[in-house]
Parts: C-alpha cells; structure tokens; sequence
C-alpha cells in the first residue's frame, strides 16, 4: 500500500515534470528503427560532444574506483579560465543545473516563502522551490514574450527569496536586456538568478555583473553547447559570500569524476564549441525562412513555432509518427496550447522538420 501520508504536504499538489520525449519512447509507440528517429526535442547539440571531451573520458576512465575532488576545484579553475570569472564565484553542480536550482532552494527557502517565475518558462524553478515550501508568483510575459518589469517588481513582496529570470529564455529564445536585470537586482533583497543555460548562443550575457552584485547569480550547463546533457553538470557564477554558504549544504562529489574530466576537455575545445554555435546561428535562418507557420526570434539553439490554428500537441504526434521527436509547449505554463519547441539541427534534419511541417 502506497504511503502518501508520508510524502510533505508541499510536493502532493507539485506536477511531475514533463520532460522531452526519449527516442525509447518513440521506437516502443511507434516501432520505429531507433536510427531513423530524429531527437529535437531537448536542445541537445546535434553534432554530439567534443570529440577531445570523448577522449578525456577514455583516459580517465581508470580513475573512477577514486572519489572526485569533493568542490570539483579542477573543473571549477578551468570554467574560471573559460569565463574570465574568478574560481571563489563560481561552484560546479551536478546533476546539471538542475543540481545547482535544487541546492540554492535547499539554500533559501523554507515554508511561507515565495519565488517569482515568469511564464512561459523551464518548469524545474517550480518544482524546487516548491518542495521546499515556497509558493509560486507566476508573472506572465507580454506577447513578444519579453517581461515587462514593473509588473515584475510589483510581484515582489518581503516573502520572496529568489526570482527566477531565463535569459535567452526556454521555450522563448528571447533575452533580457541588463538593464532589466540590475533594475530588478536593485529593486529586491531577493536572489535575482538568471539562466543562462543557452547563453553560448546569444549575442551577450550576464556573468560579469556577478562580482560587483550580492543578489545576482547565473547558472550555466554543459548540456546545450557543449554537447554533454548525458554527464549531467552545470556551474553556478554567484557573489563569494552566497557561495560559501551554498558550499555547505551541496551534495559532496556531486560532480563525477568522468564528468569532470570531460568537462575540462570541452572547454578547452573552443572549435567544437564554434562550430556547435555556427550550426546554430545557420539553422535558425533556414528554419525561419522555410517553416510554414510564425517562428519567433531566438537567441538560443532552438526555435519557437506558433501552429495556430493547429494544436502544438497534434502536430507534434503527426511528427513523432514520422520519427520527429519536437517538443509540445502545452505543458508550460501560459504557454496556450499552440506552441512547439524546435531543437535546431543539422541541415539535413532541418531539411525533414520542413517538410514534415509543410505536410501538415
Ligand atoms: C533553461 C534551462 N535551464 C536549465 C536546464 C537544466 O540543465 P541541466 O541539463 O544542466 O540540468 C535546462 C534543460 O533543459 C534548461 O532548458
């Protein structure tokens, strides 16, 4: 017999977390040949992980008997390289960002609290903050998706501790301009966390405000660009006195050995990266161009496609029919039902996803 009572009161009412749909699911609904199926529906880099990041993890392989360094200092130094930030802003995270949100909400938020999320956006804000206790002031963004910042800060009350900002934003594309952000920053004692998950992708980004702000942190990943969602890490740039507090209570080791060293290999690929971004930056033009509905500006390495009159989720099991694996919006809150997220891919599975939406 299950036992409910025992789960926390707060995580009853939270939804489970949708994630994109995994080429299993589709060869066991559809049986199609796991080969034929085109996976766009996570943000993944279609052109794999750095191939110097694959041989790190070959010759590091041996050493996985030995525990990591317990604040993963040598991958930690090599992202301080990397972001020309120095090492006593920024914590390595594991499993992903995903590890970085849960710690910082383990962090700051006991019951009564409240986080501001603007809608649409990443789900997982949500669920963190919520199962620490906090409710959730959702702001919903204008039709352009920006956000309008006086109805941000009029969310704002003493309760809340962290306000959540997705900057190039998921499933948007679209950034927050810096001036928002340190208007907000500002205006709040709350965490102001921006997202940068996409931002290898976009024109410009946040970090170097984090050294001269107590308030404002960012959280990166190595699963888009750097072609390493299957390694689960990510890194937080946050001000030093926030992150020897978040040092206490983050999962020991929570960065693998394996990880670490592919990690430190896709930095050091700045080729790799440059490609990844190119393919990007192409495939965004040509999908813009050639898909038969609204495709929204984007920053990031996805497309945000508007299938009005059609229903997002229609269109996408017409795809998944087809080994198209896009990603339904419906599931995100104030997203409306007719909203698909698009991973750019290379060429050739562009070339399908337009036809496969011309057909429809
Ligand atoms: C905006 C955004 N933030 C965070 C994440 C989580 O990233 P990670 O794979 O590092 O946990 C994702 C993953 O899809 C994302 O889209």
């Amino acid at each position: 017999m299950p036992r409910y009572e025992l789960i926390k009161d707060e995580i009853a009412s939270i939804a489970k977390y949708v994630p994109g749909k995994s080429i299993e699911d589709i060869v066991q609904t559809y049986g199609l040949e796991p080969s034929s199926i085109i996976k766009l529906g996570s943000n993944e880099n279609p052109l794999g992980p750095s191939p110097k990041a694959v041989e790190a993890l070959i010759e590091n392989a041996q050493g996985i008997s030995i525990y990591p360094s317990a604040d993963a200092r040598e991958l930690v130094d090599a992202i301080s390289e990397y972001t020309d930030i120095p090492a006593a802003n920024i914590v390595a995270s594991g499993p992903g960002m995903d590890g970085l949100l849960d710690g910082l909400a383990r962090l700051v938020i006991t019951n009564g609290d409240e986080v501001v999320i603007t809608t649409p956006t990443f789900s997982y804000y949500e669920i963190a903050a919520r199962a620490n206790g906090a409710t959730t002031v959702y702001v919903q963004r204008e039709k352009d998706f920006s956000i309008n910042v006086d109805k941000l800060l009029a969310a704002i009350t003493p309760n809340t501790k962290i306000i959540f900002l997705c900057s190039p934003n998921n499933p948007s594309g679209n950034v927050i301009p810096e001036e928002d952000i340190l208007k907000i920053a500002a205006a709040t004692d709350a965490l102001v966390f921006v997202d940068e998950a996409y931002v290898e992708f976009a024109e410009k980004n946040v970090a170097h405000l984090v050294p001269q702000h107590d308030n404002i942190i960012v959280g990166r990943t190595f699963s888009k660009a750097f072609g390493l969602a299957g390694m689960r890490m990510g890194y937080g740039i946050m001000p030093e006195w926030l992150r020897e507090e978040y040092m206490k209570i983050a999962t020991p080791f929570n960065v693998s050995t394996a990880a670490m060293a592919a990690g430190i290999a896709a930095l050091s690929d700045i080729e790799h990266l440059n490609k990844s971004i190119e393919l990007a930056v192409k495939g965004k033009k040509f999908l813009q161009e050639e898909l038969p509905f609204k495709v929204y500006d984007t920053q990031a390495n996805f497309v945000l496609v508007d299938v009005a009159p059609h229903k997002a989720r229609d269109v996408t099991n017409e795809l998944l029919k087809k080994g198209i694996i896009v990603r339904d919006c419906t599931s995100f809150a104030h997203a409306g039902v007719s909203l698909i997220r698009v991973t750019i891919g290379t060429r050739e599975q562009n070339e399908k996803v337009v036809k496969a939406f011309s057909d429809i």
